[in-house]
């Protein structure tokens, strides 16, 4: 039998109740019926390990910190027809438990393998179970909002690209890292009639059961925060644009203090970078930048103790209790990226991150809220 864990070891190797390292990176959790179900990218060793040999992996747990194995929750495909053939790209799953429909649903940043590993594919796959550990039915996967305008934009700003304009922007040879000539007003125009390009992402259900998918869009430059429907399976239709040529990755929501606190990071592939805080009073906006919210030494806040966000976990049965999940990953050897949960604390009316070696959900005892002004 494995000892229990009683604390959490931030960049450690983590292991499950067999021993066995646990793989779920990129993760999000989903707490349902007094569980805390964690699902995340199962990755495997060498170069070429952040391919989706496997699947998403998923994990259950009581007391967040001894693991169950609980199986592949959605599976690879080995028929080459499938979009989520073994060796796609299959990255940051998040599942939400729709009430209405009693399914569980999983969104995923999707790169079909026919899209190579260039991320070209931009795309959300979408996969449903009747259970929270699956099997996951993959259901179909799109890019967001196809033939549908922001709503914060100018009128004159909805309006195809121009065959010029096309021209142009094709020269600007967009990737997905940051140019200093990003064009702010062009890219979400071109992919208007295709759906947007999605990318990093997470899910977040929010206070009045509604759903929303956010995700790094148009080359990366500009957020969309995007209105699932009634199912959760498919976009409504409305998004907003945030933060255009700022360049947001791995977003990760909480909703604290009657606001909404987004967590993310710079935009520097699988290196760590400098994390960023935002927040705004609706979903929809107005969002404002905060800056970073790590504290801490020199190096640890400028990479954000050397790790990117993934997700913000509310801990149930404790007021104001957030865990902060982020990914350090380590791309030469997938399988060996290590998990960064740390303690939400909150400064001043913001929420704030640490380091902390090892810690326990104890911190959050009394209040619930860690609050040292
Ligand atoms: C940074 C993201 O956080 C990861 O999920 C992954 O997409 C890498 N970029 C790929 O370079």
């Amino acid at each position: 039998m494995h000892h229990r864990h009683t604390q959490f070891l931030p960049g450690q190797t983590w292991t499950d109740t067999h021993g066995q390292p646990i793989h779920a990176h990129g993760g999000g959790v989903l707490y349902h019926e007094g569980t805390y179900w964690w699902f995340g990218e199962h990755k495997v060793a060498g170069p070429d390990g952040n391919r989706a040999m496997v699947g998403v992996h998923v994990y259950a747990s009581e007391d967040l910190l001894n693991w169950r194995d609980a199986g592949i929750a959605l599976s690879v495909d080995e028929r080459p027809d499938s979009e989520i053939e073994k060796g796609c790209i299959i990255e940051r799953p998040k599942v939400l438990y729709n009430a209405r429909t009693h399914r569980f649903v999983m969104w995923f940043h999707l790169e079909p393998k026919s899209a190579g590993m260039s991320y070209d594919g931009a795309r959300s796959g979408v996969a449903v179970a009747e259970r929270p550990e699956g099997p996951y039915r993959f259901l179909h996967s799109l890019r967001p909002n196809a033939g549908m305008w922001p709503e914060n934009v100018q009128e004159a700003d909805k309006a195809p690209l121009s065959a010029p304009e096309q021209v142009e922007l094709a020269r600007l040879e967009l990737g997905g890292a940051p140019v200093p000539w990003y064009p702010r007003n062009r890219v979400y125009r071109r992919d208007l009639v295709s759906g947007q390009m999605a990318r990093d992402m997470t899910l977040f259900l929010d206070v009045d059961g509604r759903a929303y998918h956010l995700y790094a869009s148009e080359n990366n430059g500009t957020l969309h925060v995007s209105l699932l429907d009634a199912t959760f399976t498919r976009p409504a239709g409305r998004y907003v644009r945030v933060f255009p040529g700022r360049f947001h990755e791995a977003p990760a929501l909480m909703r604290w203090n009657d606001r909404y606190w987004l967590f993310s990071s710079d935009c520097t592939g699988w290196a760590p970078n400098t994390a960023r805080l935002s927040s705004a009073p609706q979903l929809w906006g107005p969002w404002t930048e905060h800056g970073n919210p790590c504290l801490g030494t020199g190096a640890q806040i400028a990479n954000s103790f050397a790790s990117q966000p993934t997700f913000v976990l509310p801990v149930q049965g404790r007021g104001d209790a957030f865990v902060y999940m982020a990914d350090r990953w380590c791309p030469q050897n997938p399988i060996d990226g290590r998990y960064v949960w740390l303690p939400v604390r909150f400064r001043h009316g913001l929420p704030i991150l640490e380091w902390c070696d090892a810690w326990s959900l104890d911190v959050f005892a009394s209040a619930g809220a860690v609050v040292d002004e």
